[in-house]
This record gives C-alpha cells, structure tokens and sequence, in this order.
C-alpha cells in the first residue's frame, strides 16, 4: 500500500524583516518580523509526502529533481514531526498505522515551486512550511499551527510565518528551547483586500549569497545590526501592528521602505546643494547601488541625476 498527502503553501514577504540569529541550530531570531503572506496562486510551493512499506530510506525531490535529504534543517523538521504523529486508519485501503510505526516507516516526498528557487523571493519560506505541514497532514499530528510553525522555523526561519494566511508576526521569543519563537496571525486574507504586492522579477538567477551566510557575516560583523534588532525594530514592530490594524498605507509603506533600506545603508555626504554623493566600498556594490537607483528613478528622472563615477571609470 501507498497512502499520500498534497499540500500547498504560499510565501510570504517580511515588511519588518528577519535578519540575524541568536541561536544557529534552533533558528532563534534576534528581532520579532512581520510578514504579509501571499495569494497561494501565485508564488506557492506544492508538496506530496508518500509513505510504504516498500520504502527503504527518506528521498526528497524539488522540482523533479532528486536533493539528498542528509541536511540537518530537513532532517530536524522530519524528525519533530515524526515525534508528534499520531494513529492512521484508512478503512478502503485496508491501512492501519500505529503512532509508533511512524519511526520506522520512510517518505518520500516531491516539492514543485511556481517561481525560481533560490532567488530572494523567499522559496525556502514556502517550501519549508508546506514540507512541514503536509507531513503533519500524513501523519495525523494533531497540533495547531502554532505548533507547527516552531518545527517548519527549525527548516528555514521565515517558513513559520507561512504556516498562516493574511499578516503575521513572528515572535522571536525568550525560551532558550526555542518553544515561545512561533508565527501568530495578526490580521487574516480578508483584513486588507485591496492590498496588493507587485513583485518585480529582474533577475531569477540564484543569488551569490544566501540569506543563511548574509545574516550570519552581519551578526559577526555589523555594530548596526545590533542596534537595530535592539533599538528600532521593537518600536517598529508596534507601529507595523498598528498600521495593519487601521489599514494605514501611509504608515505601513513608511515603515515597510525604513525596514528595507536599513539593510543597504551606504555612505553618503552631500556639499552645499542638492545632490547627493553616495560611496560604495567596492565597484560591484557600486553596481548594486546603482541598479537600485535606476529601480527607484527609471529614465528619464535618471538622467537628471548626475554621472555616476567611481575612480577614474564610470560604471
Ligand atoms: C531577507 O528564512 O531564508 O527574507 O532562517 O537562514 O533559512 P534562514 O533564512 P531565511 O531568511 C529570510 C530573510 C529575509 C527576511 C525575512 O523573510 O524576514
């Protein structure tokens, strides 16, 4: 016998993001975030979890390509789930699991993303979230989604606010178990209906960096992140709440672009008029900079802006 679950989840994008951890195995943010999950039609993962007799090992494939399953994050979402499953009986089929069996029976279990993997567009969010909860679906585990948002956290820490629809917070927590960091649902779907998220794909390549090292090298690294995880984002976070609950766009596209632009501060100086002199620590920062600002003042406003030289090259 064979027996199957398919679940979808769709992404969610933080407007008050999560960047840093203060435990690296638990995934233990150092900041509460705020998220605005997705339409499930469009930037969702689709999951199938299967479990047999026949199978001999745990097997994973994403987007029909067989990934090996030894990573820790996959594992330790498989393994805390497992902890919770319960007794399944499907008469039809003549199938009987006891709790217990779910230790040593495998899955195999096939994800498909409807968007590129890896790109920033917070795949691991979707794809986390939705392995965790079909799986908990197979195995009849009984625990709200609460619950569950803890383990799909421990498999990438932005999937736990996936695990809801609408806006969601996610509370970083005091427990050093990790049992109090869990995603709960601010405002549901329906709160904000007009709302609407435009994503502007340019580019669908993976990027160089993942999130996983960016945060870890600024945690390491960045005085800044530091006072903002302690500093401004718990008064940001209350604002945040406060606009969604009074469905303020002005306030919340005020914090939301301040949340952002936290994370790509560059150096700056201006003399006596108008224009700004930003500078970059190396040409392809330079480069980022720069396709940002052409982002944000698409020609012809760009042209107004003057040349953008760096050194003795312009770029
Ligand atoms: C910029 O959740 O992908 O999207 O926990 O290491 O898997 P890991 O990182 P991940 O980081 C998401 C970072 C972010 C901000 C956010 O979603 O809050």
């Amino acid at each position: 016998w064979i027996l199957m679950a398919t679940g979808r989840t769709p992404t969610n994008i933080a407007v008050i993001k999560y960047w840093g951890k203060r435990d690296e195995a638990l995934i233990l943010p150092v900041n509460d975030s705020i998220s605005v999950t997705l339409d499930p039609d469009h930037l969702s993962a689709t999951t199938t979890v299967a479990v047999s007799p026949t199978f001999d090992r745990d097997r994973m494939w994403l987007n029909g390509k067989e990934i090996p399953l030894s990573g820790d994050r996959f594992q330790s979402c498989l393994r805390e789930i497992r902890k919770l499953a319960d007794d399944v009986e499907d008469e039809k089929k003549g199938i009987r699991i006891q709790k217990d069996d779910w230790q040593k029976l495998h899955v195999h279990i096939a994800s498909y993303n409807n968007f590129p993997t890896a790109a920033g567009l917070a795949s691991s969010a979707a794809g986390l979230a939705c392995f965790v909860f079909t799986l908990a679906k197979l195995m009849n585990v009984k625990e709200d989604c609460g619950k569950l948002s803890s383990i799909a956290r421990q498999g990438s820490g932005s999937a736990c606010r996936s695990m809801y629809g609408g806006f969601v917070k996610w509370t970083m927590g005091k427990d050093a178990s990790g049992s109090d960091s869990i995603a709960v649902q601010l405002a549901s779907e329906s709160h904000w209906n007009d709302l609407v998220i435009i994503i502007a794909v340019v580019s669908s390549k993976q990027k160089e960096t993942s999130s996983t090292t960016g945060m870890r090298d600024s945690v390491e690294t960045s005085p800044l992140l530091q006072h903002r995880a302690q500093t401004v984002v718990p008064g940001r976070i209350l604002q945040m709440e406060e606009a969604i609950r009074n469905r303020d766009f002005a306030s919340f596209a005020r914090l939301t672009c301040a949340d952002s632009n936290q994370f790509h501060a560059a150096a700056y100086t201006f003399d006596a008029g108008p224009n700004s002199v930003l500078i970059a620590p190396n040409r392809k920062s330079a480069g980022l900079l720069l396709q940002r600002l052409l982002f944000c003042f698409p020609p012809p406003a760009h042209n107004e802006l003057t040349s953008y030289v760096i050194g003795d090259k312009s770029i």
